[in-house]
């Protein structure tokens, strides 16, 4: 396969296997390229990117941002906060005053699931998912499972824990998704409260004991508290969830296995993950973001190569 089967990536669940390789390939060789002295290609020279964000980000903003920028893509970057969505003007309204500019592709962040779905409907530029709502987040997947494969030489077969706040995680969604398509076994761990009802649905086991689950992985995945998204309160404390659900060193020590440690980020140190166990030997939590990097530069080629 020498071409992806979809005009934009709006989440992990419509691609197929080959689409996965296909970019883990063409990100294997990006990776090659940021790792030269000069760390750019002329690729996409013809080709004009907006950046909108009307959620907060750090690592995937400015990982699309650099990803774009190494590619000699144009690059313009909206964040809402500071635009005229403020006054009132509605996302089709901001998006085609964007392309009037002669845009053709958009990198989208949006709090709303589907965002991006429904903007791909209305608009002809090529568009990417970088977070919508509590829904998917591909490259945040692709990138994980890259830096698995990186790690371990492949995922499929790999037993991968997701630990923490999923119900309210895009991140987990996509990396069911991702995973499961690569032929990795997923489980979930978490309160009963922030695990979705029916996800068993989706192929994945739940484990309600993290150390259980420790003992069970080869990649432990673990999610922040996404307290932004909640509307009550989904356990008693902090110190409880911690006491129940963070891993640290203590915990990895009891198990008679090294297992690989990973996080999106951004981490609530001393939270779901303990400063020493984030910056041991066995997290490749640095490996993710550098890999994100290599990962956006793939899709966005991959994207580009098919617009008319
Ligand atoms: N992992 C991730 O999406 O981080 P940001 O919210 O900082 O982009």
């Amino acid at each position: 396969m020498s071409e992806l089967s979809v005009q934009h990536l709006l989440g992990i669940k419509y691609l197929k296997p080959a689409d996965i390789q296909l970019i883990f390939e063409t990100a294997d060789h990006f990776k090659e390229v940021i790792n030269r002295s000069i760390k750019k290609v002329p690729s996409l020279r013809d080709i004009t990117i907006a950046n909108i964000f009307f959620e907060n980000s750090t690592r995937t903003r400015l990982s699309f941002e650099l990803a774009q920028k190494r590619l000699s893509a144009d690059v313009i970057n909206f964040s809402a906060a500071q635009s005229s969505v403020k006054k009132g003007e509605t996302l089709i309204d901001t998006v085609n005053n964007i392309l009037s500019m002669k845009v053709d592709m958009v990198v989208m962040r949006h709090p709303n699931p589907g965002a991006g779905i429904f903007l791909s409907k209305h608009i002809k530029a090529s568009i990417v998912n970088a977070g919508d709502g509590a829904h998917e987040h591909p490259t945040q997947a692709l990138l994980d499972s890259f830096s698995i494969r990186e790690r371990l030489g492949e995922v499929g077969g790999k037993k991968v824990v997701i630990v923490g706040d999923i119900l309210h995680s895009r991140v987990a969604l996509s990396n069911i998704y991702a995973l499961q398509m690569q032929g990795a076994e997923v489980a979930v761990c978490g309160p009963k409260t922030l695990i979705p009802k029916h996800i068993e649905s989706l192929g994945v086991r739940v484990e309600l004991d993290l150390e259980k689950a420790l003992a069970w992985c080869d990649v432990a995945n673990m999610l922040r508290v996404q307290n932004e998204r909640m509307d009550m309160s989904y356990f008693p404390n902090t110190r409880e969830y911690t006491m129940l659900y963070g891993l640290n060193k203590e915990r990895l020590d009891r198990l008679d296995k090294e297992i690989v440690i990973m996080h999106p980020g951004p981490i609530n140190r001393g939270v779901e993950i303990t400063s020493d166990v984030a910056d041991s030997p066995h997290s490749i939590i640095l490996n993710q973001v550098e890999n994100g990097v290599a990962i956006r530069m793939a899709v966005i080629y991959l994207l580009a190569s098919k617009i008319k």
